[in-house]
């Protein structure tokens, strides 16, 4: 029995949730179970409800500057759970991550330059690129087995036949859950150095790491990976905070730092509201206990479902394991059903809300994403909902 509570259903329905708030605009079905969108059905830890509620009893918002520990708070975390060294000097807040990766694509491409993503991958990057005027250069991940890998001599070739401005690295990758290794994350540096691309390492999942694999920070592994990086990671995912609003940026090149600095401090981009340093402080300092056995809470959902999918459909729905994060990667083609049959038995059929995993680029395909950090019941009753859909669609689940 751990010391906190992750089986009680907390009622989001009246929060203004996406998750729960926003099926009916996203969904043609009525009744849904919502394991879509990237956020956590568990309370925070204590400690961040209490901090922020002794700063809501004030009952003065006024202007906020961002407390001296900020930085360094977040500098220490670093350091503690993945060996990471940096300093308040190389960071700066940010409003989010997606919106970070706008600010940087704003700052240092042009409209027509192309950026390097790696499909099926979270699919705002293709919207970020595309809205802001340019264009999206696709390496696709090469499928394999068990996990996917990175194509890194598709890499190659593609940054010197396209000569793009900028790569988005997905670190981890989400819908897959995949940590790089060291190995990798070099030789993307090397590539992207060689070429003078900039990188934008995306570490938002980075923190829920599963098995007993390592994050690896892209700064870390090599002077080129220094050279062309910027770094974006935040307390979002980890401690279930994405509506505080809190992210942080490390760069560690100079003259990209100032550059990059110097743009979000004069149009205001770099000013956090009290609630996120609040927040972000308290979830950093006191929130390490509730992380570690959140994790151990999703690993074991991770693994009951793998399992209990693969009874109750005879193996047709596989199951990508994660290596970080609560978003399981579902392989459907299975089922032997078209993409539209296969959203359809989702959701007309089985009556859940997940992630149609074509929305993360062409790769996705027969593919669905499922979120697990819910409660037990929760899963189980998705799991029954499969069970019964799988029954009820014989010619569906036959082929
Ligand atoms: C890889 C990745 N980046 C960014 C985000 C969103 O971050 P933010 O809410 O800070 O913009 C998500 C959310 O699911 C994500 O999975």
């Amino acid at each position: 029995m751990g010391k906190y509570d992750f089986n009680t259903i907390i009622d989001r329905s009246h929060s203004d949730a996406i998750k729960y708030c926003e099926l009916n605009k996203w969904f043609d079905a009525d009744n849904l179970l919502p394991m879509w969108i990237a956020d956590m059905d568990f309370c925070v830890c204590p400690e961040i409800t209490e901090a922020l509620q002794r700063r809501i009893s004030h009952r003065i918002y006024g202007y906020a500057s961002t407390p001296d520990e900020f930085f360094p708070t977040i500098a220490d975390w670093l350091r503690r759970r993945h060996g990471f060294e940096t300093s308040p000097e190389e960071m700066t807040y940010i409003p989010g991550i997606v919106k970070g990766i706008g600010f940087v694509i704003n700052r240092f491409c042009k409209p027509g330059d192309k950026i390097v993503i790696q499909p099926p991958v979270y699919h705002p990057f293709r919207r970020l690129i595309e809205g802001n005027g340019c264009k999206a250069l696709d390496n696709p991940l090469l499928r394999l087995e068990d996990t996917y890998e990175m194509d890194l001599d598709g890499l190659e070739e593609i940054i010197r036949r396209e000569h793009p401005r900028m790569m988005i690295l997905c670190n981890p990758h989400n819908p897959i859950g995949i940590q790089w290794s060291r190995e990798t994350l070099a030789r993307v540096a090397d590539i992207c150095a060689e070429e003078g691309v900039i990188v934008v390492s995306d570490e938002i999942h980075g923190d829920l790491m599963l098995g007993g694999m390592p994050h690896i920070p892209y700064l870390s592994v090599s002077d080129n990976a220094r050279r062309t990086g910027i770094m974006l990671g935040a307390p979002s995912k980890t401690f279930n905070v994405p509506g505080l609003v809190s992210s942080w940026c490390v760069i560690k090149d100079e003259a990209m730092r100032r550059n990059f600095f110097e743009w979000l401090e004069c149009n205001e981009f770099n000013a956090p509201t009290c609630f996120a340093t609040i927040g972000t402080i308290a979830a950093y300092n006191h929130g390490e206990e509730w992380l570690g056995e959140a994790l151990g809470y999703i690993q074991d959902n991770i693994d009951y479902v793998a399992d209990e999918l693969d009874r109750i459909s005879s193996g047709r729905i596989r199951v990508y394991r994660p290596q970080a994060s609560f978003l399981i990667w579902l392989d459907c083609r299975g089922l032997g059903l078209s993409h539209e049959q296969l959203t359809d038995f989702f959701v007309k059929d089985a009556k859940l809300a997940l992630n149609d995993g074509a929305m993360f680029g062409a790769e996705g395909t027969g593919f669905m994403r499922m979120n697990v950090a819910t409660p037990r019941s929760v899963i189980d009753e998705s799991l029954r909902r499969i069970a019964h859909a799988l029954e009820h669609c014989p010619e569906k689940a036959t082929v």
